[in-house]
């Protein structure tokens, strides 16, 4: 058994892993911080930070007693060191250099976003690379060529909000509350994805990237007209952005030359809608699909951990004065 403890605090959700370099995820908790944030209708870092501090060291005990294990038999302790809210990710970062200078366990820095890019072969050991990686989240939405462990190649990246910040400011729009994806998701069930013409940004475009602002921007005019339903609107939306995304998949496709696989990680990799989408265009251009399972795709420590199994390999531990990085592109 060869076990990496897994630390994440980039936003808000605190969570802390153990897992086995053979794929097993031995134990894990994931405490969420909705209630906290849901009065403000998004995420204050001030108070993330604060209880990412508050519940941090009860969890990684937890996990650890769960597990039955000290933290002197783990190879490594994995942090998310970024990108994220400063202060969460310090909380993080900071706890784990304290364990791993009291058990003289290496520390590895991990990029929460290369968490999400190695988070499905977490969940599916048949998953090679190299493969197309859709990443959409709340603070990201990009597509990658992962062509190896710390080999990654941006081809798209959103020259405005990510996807998740779309969906999130949608469901505010529509009053449907924080966190707003699911919201959405589960509203536009009733919804006719037709009824509203919506813009499609950046459809067809020579440029590689995404660009979300305009249809937010056009859900708020079409919301104030009175004319449509809430549901109807969530679903229009929906599916004005899975057009987006399927479009933009097209032009990357084109730039990476042919993939075995397309995967998509990240927050709104959950959204059951999105990834019946990417299953089809996967099919259609004869490449598998692979998405981790829900609970894999929103911030969790599981996929920080085996980032951390996935670089123990390359032997880059971090120094004990690694400093947080709010912005650290892949
Ligand atoms: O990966 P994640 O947990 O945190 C970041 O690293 O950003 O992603 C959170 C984002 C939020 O914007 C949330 O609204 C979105 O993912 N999300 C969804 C769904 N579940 C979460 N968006 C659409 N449909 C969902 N079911
Ligand atoms: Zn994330």
């Amino acid at each position: 058994m060869t076990l990496v403890l897994g630390i994440e605090s980039s936003c808000d959700e605190t969570a802390v892993a153990l897992v086995d370099t053979d794929r097993t995820i031995v134990a894990q908790r994931i405490a969420s911080q909705e209630a906290e944030h849901a009065p403000y209708g998004g995420v204050v870092p001030e108070i993330a930070a604060r209880a990412h501090a508050e519940r941090l060291a009860p969890m990684i005990e937890a996990v650890l007693g769960e597990a039955g294990v000290k933290l002197g038999d783990c190879a490594a302790v994995a942090a998310t060191a970024g990108p994220g809210l400063i202060g969460g990710v310090m909380v993080g970062l900071v706890s784990a250099k304290a364990l791993a200078m009291a058990s003289d366990v290496p520390l590895i820095a991990i990029n929460h976003l290369e968490g999400h890019a190695l988070s499905p072969r977490l969940a599916d050991p048949d998953l090679e690379f190299p493969y197309l990686l859709l990443l959409v989240s709340g603070g990201h939405c990009q597509i990658l060529a992962v062509e190896g462990v710390g080999q990654y190649r941006r081809l798209a990246t959103t020259i405005d909000d990510a996807l998740g910040e779309a969906f999130d400011k949608t469901a505010k729009i529509l009053g449907l509350g924080y966190p707003g994806g699911p919201k959405v998701e589960k509203l536009a069930l009733e919804g006719d994805p037709t009824a509203v013409p919506l813009p499609r940004p950046l459809l067809g475009s020579k440029e590689p990237h995404f660009s979300f602002a305009g249809l937010k921007s056009a859900v708020l005019r079409a919301h104030e007209t009175g004319e449509h339903s809430a549901a109807d609107l969530a679903a229009s939306f929906q599916q004005a952005a899975i057009d987006c995304l399927i479009d933009r998949l097209k032009h990357a496709l084109a730039e990476s030359g042919a993939m075995p696989n397309l995967v998509v990680a990240g927050g709104v990799a959950a959204n059951r809608r999105v990834r019946t989408a990417l299953e089809d265009f996967a099919h259609a251009n004869a490449m598998g699909f692979s998405a981790p399972p829900l609970a894999l795709c929103t911030d969790n420590a599981a996929m920080i951990a085996w980032a951390g199994c996935e670089r123990l390999p390359l032997g880059e531990f971090a120094p004990l004065d690694f400093a947080a990085k709010p912005r650290w592109p892949l």
